[in-house]
């Protein structure tokens, strides 16, 4: 019989509670010094339901850290030239420390290159290739939020990471790529062996079952299962999605890329969702904020 170990969880929103308290205070020296402060913009291209929840949260989050933030909502049907022309005018805005351009765009827009002409020191999402590139190099940059707030809980809970083998599902750009590149580094948390996993991976089951630390950014509801996890493992789901639940008053219930019910009780840590990676991503776009200022 395999023997069940107590799970602790990856509080994603205590972690963040913690680390906003010191960056309002942060913000208020700021503040004191400039004479305003430090101001974070979030561009919004359409009408996408999900976009406009993420970016609302960022921007309630910059208000209650003492932060000026705007969000600048553009029509789904703006084209390439002026979205880009925008970008140029964020760039040169000496009131704006940094800004984002929320992601998905609309089809008729070639992401890449709005990525590309955005100022990589106001580019606090860390997409811009010259960030991507100093990640990799391990020199100062901008982390891309969402590995970098994975990186932060890690830290907050003393996770040991040295020599573990880390396993990440999912090779996107703004997570799972990043993240792979983040735990390999050799600085805490990091020096672990990595394993990349991802659509062509054959028999993902028999590696994810070697995992110290699995990460989960494949953007499936409830993908990964309790036959998958090592007892002991630390878990961090990455993925939110929104289920039908007809005995939620919302009709409703979000789930991460993880099976929580099933996972958890083998895990010696586990991330939430809600209330684990969601909460960093944004705490970590602040810190990338304040760092811009
Ligand atoms: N879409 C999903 N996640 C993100 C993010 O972190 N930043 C931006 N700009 N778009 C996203």
């Amino acid at each position: 019989m395999s023997e069940v170990v107590a799970h602790q969880l990856l509080d994603g929103r205590r972690c963040s509670e913690a680390l906003r308290a010191r960056i309002a205070e942060e913000a208020s020296a700021v503040k004191a010094r400039r004479g305003r402060p430090p101001h974070l913009a979030a561009v919004l291209v359409g009408q996408d339901g999900a976009s406009r929840t993420y970016v609302e949260s960022k921007v309630k989050a910059c208000e209650e850290v003492g932060f000026r933030s705007t969000l600048i909502t553009l029509p789904e049907t703006i084209t390439e030239d002026d979205l880009l022309h925008r970008v140029k005018q964020l760039n040169k805005d000496k009131e704006l420390d940094g800004f984002i351009v929320q992601l998905p765009l609309p089809a008729h827009i070639d992401a890449d290159k709005v990525t590309l002409a955005i100022d990589p020191d106001k580019d606090v999402d860390g997409f811009h290739p010259e960030n991507l590139g100093r990640m990799v190099l391990s020199q100062p940059g901008f982390l891309p939020a969402t590995p970098s707030g994975i990186v932060e809980l890690l830290r907050h809970y003393h996770i040991e990471t040295a020599g573990r083998h880390c396993v990440v599902i999912g090779r996107s750009h703004i997570v799972g790529t990043p993240m792979s590149i983040l735990m390999s580094r050799n600085a805490y948390p990091g020096n672990c062996t990595v394993t990349l996993a991802h659509s062509r991976t054959k028999d993902l089951a028999a590696i994810t079952r070697q995992a110290d630390i699995l990460i989960v950014a494949i953007g499936r509801p409830e993908f990964v299962t309790a036959d998958m996890v090592k007892e002991g493992a630390i878990v961090v789901d990455v993925g939110i999605h929104r289920i039908p639940d007809a005995t939620r008053k919302s009709g409703f219930r979000l789930v991460g890329d993880v099976d929580f019910e099933a996972v958890a009780p083998r895990c010696s840590w586990i991330a939430p969702v809600p209330g684990g990676v969601g909460p960093m991503t944004i705490t970590s776009l602040l810190l990338n904020t304040l760092k811009a200022c």
